[in-house]
Protein backbone atom coordinates (compact mmCIF):
# COMPACT_ATOMS: atom_id res chain seq x y z
CA UNK A 1 0.00 0.00 0.00
CA UNK A 2 1.43 3.26 -1.10
CA UNK A 3 2.60 5.61 2.10
CA UNK A 4 0.20 8.19 2.97
CA UNK A 5 -0.79 10.66 5.84
CA UNK A 6 -4.18 10.22 7.10
CA UNK A 7 -6.54 12.09 6.98
CA UNK A 8 -6.56 11.74 2.50
CA UNK A 9 -7.79 15.14 0.84
CA UNK A 10 -11.27 13.14 0.44
CA UNK A 11 -11.51 10.58 3.43
CA UNK A 12 -11.59 11.24 6.81
CA UNK A 13 -10.42 8.01 8.47
CA UNK A 14 -7.49 5.46 8.74
CA UNK A 15 -7.16 1.88 6.56
CA UNK A 16 -8.22 -0.20 9.79
CA UNK A 17 -11.53 1.72 9.60
CA UNK A 18 -12.54 0.12 5.82
CA UNK A 19 -13.15 -3.32 5.20
CA UNK A 20 -11.84 -5.27 2.54
CA UNK A 21 -14.64 -5.05 0.19
CA UNK A 22 -16.47 -1.69 -0.27
CA UNK A 23 -19.77 -1.12 -1.65
CA UNK A 24 -20.64 1.84 -3.75
CA UNK A 25 -23.69 3.95 -4.57
CA UNK A 26 -23.38 6.94 -5.94
CA UNK A 27 -25.68 8.63 -3.48
CA UNK A 28 -24.47 9.62 -0.44
CA UNK A 29 -28.26 8.84 1.15
CA UNK A 30 -28.42 5.70 -0.39
CA UNK A 31 -25.06 4.68 1.18
CA UNK A 32 -26.93 5.69 4.79
CA UNK A 33 -29.50 3.52 4.25
CA UNK A 34 -27.51 0.46 2.99
CA UNK A 35 -25.38 0.81 6.17
CA UNK A 36 -28.80 0.96 8.47
CA UNK A 37 -31.16 -1.36 6.87
CA UNK A 38 -28.03 -4.10 6.30
CA UNK A 39 -25.53 -3.84 8.29
CA UNK A 40 -25.10 -4.79 11.77
CA UNK A 41 -23.08 -2.33 14.21
CA UNK A 42 -22.38 0.53 11.22
CA UNK A 43 -20.25 2.93 12.30
CA UNK A 44 -20.04 6.15 10.26
CA UNK A 45 -16.15 6.36 8.78
CA UNK A 46 -16.05 9.53 6.56
CA UNK A 47 -18.26 12.21 5.92
CA UNK A 48 -16.05 14.53 4.08
CA UNK A 49 -18.05 16.70 1.17
CA UNK A 50 -21.09 14.64 2.82
CA UNK A 51 -19.75 11.18 1.01
CA UNK A 52 -21.01 9.25 3.56
CA UNK A 53 -19.14 5.80 4.76
CA UNK A 54 -19.85 3.41 7.18
CA UNK A 55 -18.72 -0.21 7.77
CA UNK A 56 -20.37 -2.50 9.71
CA UNK A 57 -20.99 -6.25 9.13
CA UNK A 58 -23.23 -8.47 7.24
CA UNK A 59 -24.07 -12.14 8.11
CA UNK A 60 -20.96 -11.69 10.72
CA UNK A 61 -18.43 -10.29 8.22
CA UNK A 62 -17.26 -7.05 7.62
CA UNK A 63 -18.32 -4.85 4.78
CA UNK A 64 -18.12 -1.07 4.13
CA UNK A 65 -20.09 1.13 2.38
CA UNK A 66 -19.49 4.87 0.64
CA UNK A 67 -20.70 6.78 -1.70
CA UNK A 68 -19.13 7.67 -5.12
CA UNK A 69 -20.88 10.87 -5.96
CA UNK A 70 -21.95 10.97 -9.61
CA UNK A 71 -19.21 11.15 -12.85
CA UNK A 72 -16.27 9.11 -13.57
CA UNK A 73 -14.28 12.07 -11.80
CA UNK A 74 -15.80 11.81 -8.45
CA UNK A 75 -15.73 7.96 -8.39
CA UNK A 76 -12.01 8.27 -10.26
CA UNK A 77 -10.53 10.18 -6.48
CA UNK A 78 -12.82 7.85 -3.98
CA UNK A 79 -11.90 4.04 -5.27
CA UNK A 80 -8.16 5.60 -6.11
CA UNK A 81 -7.81 6.53 -2.34
CA UNK A 82 -9.28 3.57 -0.97
CA UNK A 83 -7.27 1.17 -3.31
CA UNK A 84 -4.23 3.15 -2.80
CA UNK A 85 -4.43 4.17 1.10
CA UNK A 86 -6.88 2.15 3.00
CA UNK A 87 -6.26 -1.00 1.90
CA UNK A 88 -9.16 -2.00 0.16
CA UNK A 89 -9.27 -5.19 -2.41
CA UNK A 90 -12.72 -5.38 -3.94
CA UNK A 91 -14.90 -2.11 -4.86
CA UNK A 92 -18.44 -3.01 -6.34
CA UNK A 93 -20.32 -0.19 -7.86
CA UNK A 94 -24.36 -0.44 -6.53
CA UNK A 95 -26.33 1.77 -8.79
CA UNK A 96 -29.17 2.63 -11.35
CA UNK A 97 -28.92 2.64 -15.11
CA UNK A 98 -30.92 3.85 -17.92
CA UNK A 99 -31.04 0.76 -20.62
CA UNK A 100 -30.93 1.39 -24.42
CA UNK A 101 -31.10 -2.46 -25.07
CA UNK A 102 -34.66 -3.89 -26.54
CA UNK A 103 -33.52 -6.84 -24.32
CA UNK A 104 -33.32 -4.70 -21.03
CA UNK A 105 -36.42 -3.54 -18.99
CA UNK A 106 -36.95 -1.32 -16.77
CA UNK A 107 -36.33 -2.84 -13.00
CA UNK A 108 -33.87 -5.90 -14.70
CA UNK A 109 -30.39 -6.11 -13.00
CA UNK A 110 -27.41 -5.51 -15.33
CA UNK A 111 -23.75 -6.74 -14.37
CA UNK A 112 -21.67 -5.07 -15.88
CA UNK A 113 -19.21 -7.30 -17.72
CA UNK A 114 -17.44 -4.30 -19.40
CA UNK A 115 -17.84 -0.36 -19.51
CA UNK A 116 -17.17 1.78 -23.00
CA UNK A 117 -16.98 4.82 -22.22
CA UNK A 118 -16.52 8.39 -24.09
CA UNK A 119 -14.54 9.73 -21.45
CA UNK A 120 -11.43 10.80 -21.73
CA UNK A 121 -10.04 8.95 -18.59
CA UNK A 122 -7.72 6.27 -19.89
CA UNK A 123 -5.64 9.23 -21.39
CA UNK A 124 -3.22 9.31 -18.19
CA UNK A 125 -2.17 5.99 -18.94
CA UNK A 126 -0.85 6.98 -22.42
CA UNK A 127 -1.12 3.65 -23.38
CA UNK A 128 -0.47 2.68 -27.06
CA UNK A 129 -4.09 1.96 -27.98
CA UNK A 130 -7.17 1.72 -26.76
CA UNK A 131 -8.10 -0.08 -22.97
CA UNK A 132 -10.88 -2.14 -22.13
CA UNK A 133 -12.21 -1.59 -18.77
CA UNK A 134 -13.79 -5.27 -17.63
CA UNK A 135 -15.40 -6.05 -14.17
CA UNK A 136 -13.21 -8.60 -12.15
CA UNK A 137 -14.02 -11.67 -13.01
CA UNK A 138 -14.16 -13.41 -9.80
CA UNK A 139 -16.52 -10.89 -8.53
CA UNK A 140 -18.37 -11.22 -11.54
CA UNK A 141 -18.71 -14.98 -11.32
CA UNK A 142 -19.88 -14.69 -7.12
CA UNK A 143 -22.17 -11.69 -8.51
CA UNK A 144 -24.04 -14.44 -11.33
CA UNK A 145 -24.14 -17.13 -8.70
CA UNK A 146 -25.57 -15.12 -6.37
CA UNK A 147 -28.16 -13.73 -9.16
CA UNK A 148 -29.34 -16.87 -9.96
CA UNK A 149 -29.60 -17.61 -6.41
CA UNK A 150 -32.24 -14.37 -5.74
CA UNK A 151 -33.97 -15.49 -9.06
CA UNK A 152 -33.35 -12.14 -10.48
CA UNK A 153 -34.04 -11.19 -13.71
CA UNK A 154 -30.29 -10.24 -14.93
CA UNK A 155 -28.15 -9.51 -17.74
CA UNK A 156 -24.54 -9.80 -18.44
CA UNK A 157 -22.20 -7.49 -20.68
CA UNK A 158 -21.13 -3.96 -21.86
CA UNK A 159 -22.66 -0.48 -20.20
CA UNK A 160 -21.80 2.50 -20.91
CA UNK A 161 -20.02 5.04 -18.74
CA UNK A 162 -21.13 8.23 -20.12
CA UNK A 163 -19.34 11.74 -19.14
CA UNK A 164 -23.05 13.55 -19.55
CA UNK A 165 -26.35 12.83 -18.58
CA UNK A 166 -27.56 15.53 -21.00
CA UNK A 167 -26.49 14.82 -24.13
CA UNK A 168 -26.84 17.55 -27.28
CA UNK A 169 -25.94 14.28 -29.81
CA UNK A 170 -29.30 12.59 -30.12
CA UNK A 171 -27.72 9.91 -32.21
CA UNK A 172 -25.24 9.22 -29.60
CA UNK A 173 -27.44 6.70 -27.77
CA UNK A 174 -28.45 4.18 -30.72
CA UNK A 175 -24.72 4.02 -31.84
CA UNK A 176 -24.59 2.62 -28.47
CA UNK A 177 -27.36 0.27 -28.88
CA UNK A 178 -25.89 -1.00 -32.65
CA UNK A 179 -22.70 -2.34 -30.76
CA UNK A 180 -24.73 -4.40 -28.30
CA UNK A 181 -24.41 -2.34 -25.25
CA UNK A 182 -27.37 -2.47 -22.63
CA UNK A 183 -27.45 0.82 -20.41
CA UNK A 184 -25.75 3.93 -19.72
CA UNK A 185 -24.43 5.39 -16.38
CA UNK A 186 -21.84 7.51 -15.80
CA UNK A 187 -19.07 5.78 -13.13
CA UNK A 188 -17.86 1.98 -14.06
CA UNK A 189 -15.32 2.37 -16.52
CA UNK A 190 -13.02 4.54 -14.33
CA UNK A 191 -13.90 2.59 -11.59
CA UNK A 192 -12.31 -0.18 -13.90
CA UNK A 193 -9.35 1.56 -14.85
CA UNK A 194 -8.48 2.13 -11.37
CA UNK A 195 -8.96 -1.22 -9.81
CA UNK A 196 -6.91 -2.30 -13.11
CA UNK A 197 -4.18 0.27 -12.67
CA UNK A 198 -3.77 -0.35 -8.88
CA UNK A 199 -4.16 -4.14 -9.00
CA UNK A 200 -7.49 -4.82 -7.34
CA UNK A 201 -10.99 -5.77 -8.21
CA UNK A 202 -14.44 -4.02 -9.17
CA UNK A 203 -17.53 -4.71 -10.35
CA UNK A 204 -20.74 -2.92 -11.47
CA UNK A 205 -24.26 -3.57 -10.86
CA UNK A 206 -27.11 -1.84 -12.06
CA UNK A 207 -30.42 -1.57 -11.52
CA UNK A 208 -32.16 -0.36 -14.63
CA UNK A 209 -34.50 2.94 -13.45
CA UNK A 210 -35.72 3.98 -17.22
CA UNK A 211 -35.69 2.98 -20.70
CA UNK A 212 -33.47 5.43 -22.63
CA UNK A 213 -35.32 4.66 -25.85
CA UNK A 214 -38.96 3.23 -25.59
CA UNK A 215 -39.25 5.91 -22.43
CA UNK A 216 -40.43 2.46 -19.94
CA UNK A 217 -40.64 3.78 -16.55
CA UNK A 218 -41.11 2.56 -13.02
CA UNK A 219 -42.61 3.44 -9.48
CA UNK A 220 -40.31 4.52 -6.84
CA UNK A 221 -42.33 1.38 -5.05
CA UNK A 222 -41.27 -1.35 -7.60
CA UNK A 223 -37.45 0.78 -7.64
CA UNK A 224 -36.82 -0.07 -4.36
CA UNK A 225 -37.69 -3.70 -4.57
CA UNK A 226 -35.34 -4.47 -7.59
CA UNK A 227 -32.86 -2.15 -5.23
CA UNK A 228 -33.17 -4.42 -2.39
CA UNK A 229 -32.73 -7.50 -4.06
CA UNK A 230 -29.61 -5.84 -6.08
CA UNK A 231 -28.11 -4.93 -2.76
CA UNK A 232 -28.67 -8.54 -1.32
CA UNK A 233 -26.86 -9.30 -4.25
CA UNK A 234 -23.94 -7.46 -4.06
CA UNK A 235 -23.74 -7.96 -0.03
CA UNK A 236 -23.32 -11.57 -0.52
CA UNK A 237 -20.74 -11.36 -3.36
CA UNK A 238 -18.80 -8.88 -1.21
CA UNK A 239 -18.71 -11.49 2.13
CA UNK A 240 -17.55 -14.13 -0.69
CA UNK A 241 -14.34 -11.85 -2.03
N1 LIG B 1 -27.91 8.20 -18.24
C1 LIG B 1 -26.86 8.14 -17.42
N2 LIG B 1 -26.92 7.59 -16.22
C2 LIG B 1 -28.10 7.10 -15.80
C3 LIG B 1 -29.22 7.14 -16.61
C4 LIG B 1 -29.12 7.73 -17.88
O1 LIG B 1 -30.08 7.80 -18.63
N3 LIG B 1 -30.25 6.57 -15.92
C5 LIG B 1 -29.74 6.20 -14.73
N4 LIG B 1 -28.43 6.51 -14.65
Amino acid sequence: MAEKNYPTPHINAEPKDFARTVLMPGDPLRAKFIAEHYLANAVLVNNVRGIQGYTGTYKGERVSVMASGMGMPSIGIYSYELFNFFGVENIIRVGTAGAISPDVHVRDIVIAMGACTNSNYASQYKLPGTFAPTASYGLMKTAIDNAEKHGAVYHVGNCLSSDTFYCDDETATMQWARMGVLCIEMEAAALYMNAARCGKHALGLFTVSDHILTGEATTAEERQTTFTTMMEIALDTAIEN
